[in-house]
């Protein structure tokens, strides 16, 4: 018997056991760290059933659906997925995945084809994704598709969630409260980053920086402190934690050339505070190249580097 066609296009209601249980077969190392074997099936589920799914389909039809999931299907099975965000300048493409029985046929370059155009109809310049450094098909895949490296992101993981001792946190060093220190706060955070990774990932709403997409902020509660004093601004720190047994999130999105490691190490011990106040099951700490200097804080704070991604991205 020939093999069945392969169909490529948007996923549908009826797909929804299928996708879900696809996505979580093909999670990789980083998406672990994520905790994305709880997250993926909670959050899509969310997207998948009734209203949810009804008001993503229209707004998918207005081209206005903030996330597209596409599928490729053989026999009635999903043996493909790509799913897309939409961001400021970008389209994030995540989950890209195919069954092992079909790959090498073009099933992944199809469905990257579909998403790219889609990005392309909503008028976002880039595709921007992340790869596991070690996931040479996934990496040779993008490159001959014109993706280049933005940043490569060292992931760092403390698997308690116990505070640090709180008499080492400087005076400098404080909790951003008011609504229009957090807009400093964005403000400070975008002209402290790299111009290339500012054009193209700035930080989505509510977000200090690009990569905080990683921690799906839009399902977690956050905390941000200030480094600094009337000599100016050195740094921030934002924390996300969300629901029990999902892991916490540490990021440092902008640090001034000048800021000394006490206020670094600051910045850290108040944050690790406040997630080891909440029932997180460990804390994860992506830490892009151009912050290397944060290194140090971290791991003498208990935490051990697990792998490197690179932030890709793709002119359209
Ligand atoms: C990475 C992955 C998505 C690629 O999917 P795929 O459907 O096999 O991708 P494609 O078929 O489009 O391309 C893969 C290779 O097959 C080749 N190919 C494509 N069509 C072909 C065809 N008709 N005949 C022969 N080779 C073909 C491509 O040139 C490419 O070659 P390369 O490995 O030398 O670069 C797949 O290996 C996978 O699911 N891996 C596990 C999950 C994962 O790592 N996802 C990425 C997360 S970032």
């Amino acid at each position: 018997m020939p093999a069945p066609a392969i169909e490529f296009g948007g996923a549908r209601r009826a797909d929804r056991g299928s996708y879900l249980d696809f996505v979580v077969r093909n999670l990789g190392p980083v998406d672990y760290l994520l905790g994305m074997e709880v997250r993926a099936p909670r959050e899509m589920d969310r997207a998948f059933r009734g209203a949810g799914y009804a008001f993503l389909r229209f707004l998918g039809l207005l081209h206005r659906s903030p996330v597209t999931f596409l599928a490729a299907r053989a026999g009635g099975k999903v043996v493909g997925t790509t799913i897309v965000l939409y961001l400021r300048e970008s389209g994030y493409v995540a989950a890209v995945g195919t069954e092992a029985s079909h790959r090498k046929q073009g099933v992944a370059t199809r469905l990257l084809d579909i998403a790219e155009d889609s990005i392309r109809r909503r008028h976002r310049p880039w595709a921007v994704l992340d790869v596991e450094c070690e996931n040479a098909s996934a990496y040779r895949l993008y490159r001959a598709r014109g993706y280049q490296i933005l940043q490569t992101v060292g992931w760092y993981r403390r698997k308690t969630s116990g505070p640090g001792p709180r008499s080492a946190i400087p005076g400098t060093v404080r909790p951003v409260t008011t609504r229009e220190e957090l807009k400093a706060a964005t403000a400070w955070c975008t002209a402290n980053t790299p111009e290339k990774l500012r054009r193209v990932l700035p930080p989505p709403r509510g977000c200090l920086s690009g990569t905080e997409l990683t921690s799906l902020p839009q399902w977690s509660e956050n905390a941000t402190w200030i480094a600094g004093d009337g000599g100016g601004t050195r740094g921030y720190a934002r924390a996300y934690r969300s629901g029990a047994g999902d892991p916490g999130f540490l990021f440092l999105p902008a640090l001034s050339a000048g800021i000394p490691p006490s206020e670094v190490y600051g910045l850290t011990l108040s944050a690790l505070d406040w997630l080891a106040r909440s029932s997180t099951r460990e804390i994860v700490a992506p830490v892009p190249d151009y912050l290397a200097p944060t290194v140090p804080a971290l791991e003498s704070n208990g935490f051990e580097k697990v792998l490197d991604t690179y932030t890709m991205a793709r002119a359209l």
